[in-house]
């Protein structure tokens, strides 16, 4: 049938994330490996298609969806999707069309983007040094990333920061980053690194527990007690210093699966019940074998029925990645 999606365990999907490209055009030290192969084009659902597939969430009870990648700006023709899919913001179906983007090429879309209706975006900056933002993304160039920023901001959307946290490399620059992000308006989260697909670095080196950054910035600022949730897996808490919103995305310290209101697709068609399992379900082949939806919907309702109850990620020496697959083939 053509109802809500409700899985097993009573949780609601109310949020898509689709990633568009596994391509990008950074190679973060924590999410790609130096030397990464692409999907060749032709396994890529065309943008038609994925109009058609994001539609049909839609019409499915998805509230709000998130374009991500690999880098989403960097598919070819992609404003042509943000644009076909403002209709169902138009129409009131959809809350919200959103991006996460490394904000390489904001300066070039941010004007773009507003038009299409995007109220506001998450842009991932780990370090404000331009030389670790070198070695972080391997050869991103910071200050385009900052005028992208700027563009986005000045186009009228809403900016929030995502910063993974690394050991290493900028546990000891969390506090700047918090003071940069909230003095320019912007919120910030802070993620832990997950354990997704090959990089050539073990995670155990990289991975540093947000309980540690945490405890280090009530040295410099004020954390209000109250946490809280908006649906997704931050939790938020007010810094008094700032008046600015910071959030804590904490997997492997603390699970937040129980309120899970979202699956994810990529940009072949494959829907993952969850970023940390395996289990998947095509939606490519319903989606290619018939001009009518019905089967694609079939294929839906059979998948949510199969949403696992959470992830169970671990970081340490004996284990490799937890999951083959990179953040970038699923969006995170
Ligand atoms: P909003 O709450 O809509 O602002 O977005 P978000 O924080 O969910 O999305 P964003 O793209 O900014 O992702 C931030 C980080 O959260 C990324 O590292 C994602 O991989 C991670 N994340 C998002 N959804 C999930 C999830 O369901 N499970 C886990 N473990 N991590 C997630
Ligand atoms: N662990 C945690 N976050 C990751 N990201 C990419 N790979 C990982 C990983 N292995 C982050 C990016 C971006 C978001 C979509 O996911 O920095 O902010
Ligand atoms: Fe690209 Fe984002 Fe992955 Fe960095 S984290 S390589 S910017 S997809």
């Amino acid at each position: 049938d053509a109802g809500p999606l409700v899985d097993t365990f009573g949780r609601a999907v109310t949020y898509l994330r689709v990633s568009v490209t596994d391509r990008c055009d950074f190679r973060c030290v924590y999410c790609m490996s130096e030397h990464m192969t692409f999907l060749p084009k032709p396994e890529l659902l065309s943008l038609e298609e994925l109009d058609r597939l994001c539609s049909a969430f839609v019409l499915r009870g998805v509230r709000r969806l998130r374009l991500t990648g690999g880098e989403p700006l960097v598919r070819r023709d992609v404003m042509t999707l943000f644009h076909s899919l403002s209709r169902h913001l138009e129409t009131g179906r959809l809350d919200e069309v959103t991006l996460t983007t490394n904000g390489s090429l904001l300066s070039r879309y941010a004007g773009d983007l507003a038009g299409c209706g995007v109220k506001r975006i998450n842009v991932s900056l780990d370090t404000l040094d331009p030389l670790k933002f070198r070695q972080v993304t391997r050869w991103g160039d910071l200050s385009r990333v900052l005028d992208g920023i700027q563009a986005a901001a000045s186009a009228g959307i809403k900016v929030k920061i995502n910063t993974v946290a690394l050991k290493g490399v900028n546990g000891d620059e969390i506090g700047d980053l918090v003071a940069w992000a909230h003095g320019a308006g912007y919120d910030l989260s802070l993620i832990e690194v997950m354990p997704l697909g090959e990089t050539g670095a073990e995670r155990v080196d990289q991975y540093l527990p947000l309980t540690d950054v945490r405890a280090r910035l009530e040295e410099r600022f004020t954390l209000s007690d109250i946490a809280y949730r908006t649906g997704g897996p931050a939790r938020y808490v007010e810094v008094k210093e700032t008046g600015g919103r910071l959030g804590f995305i904490t997997p492997l310290t603390h699970n937040f699966c129980e309120g899970c209101n979202r699956v994810r697709v990529t940009c072949t068609g494959t829907l993952y019940m969850c970023l940390g399992q395996e289990d998947a379900a095509d939606l490519r082949a319903p989606l290619r074998a018939s001009a009518s939806d019905a089967a694609l919907h079939a294929a839906i309702d059979a998948a949510i029925f199969r949403k696992p109850k959470g992830h169970d990620f671990v970081i340490d020496r004996a284990h490799g990645p937890a999951l083959h697959r990179h953040m970038s083939t699923t969006g995170g």
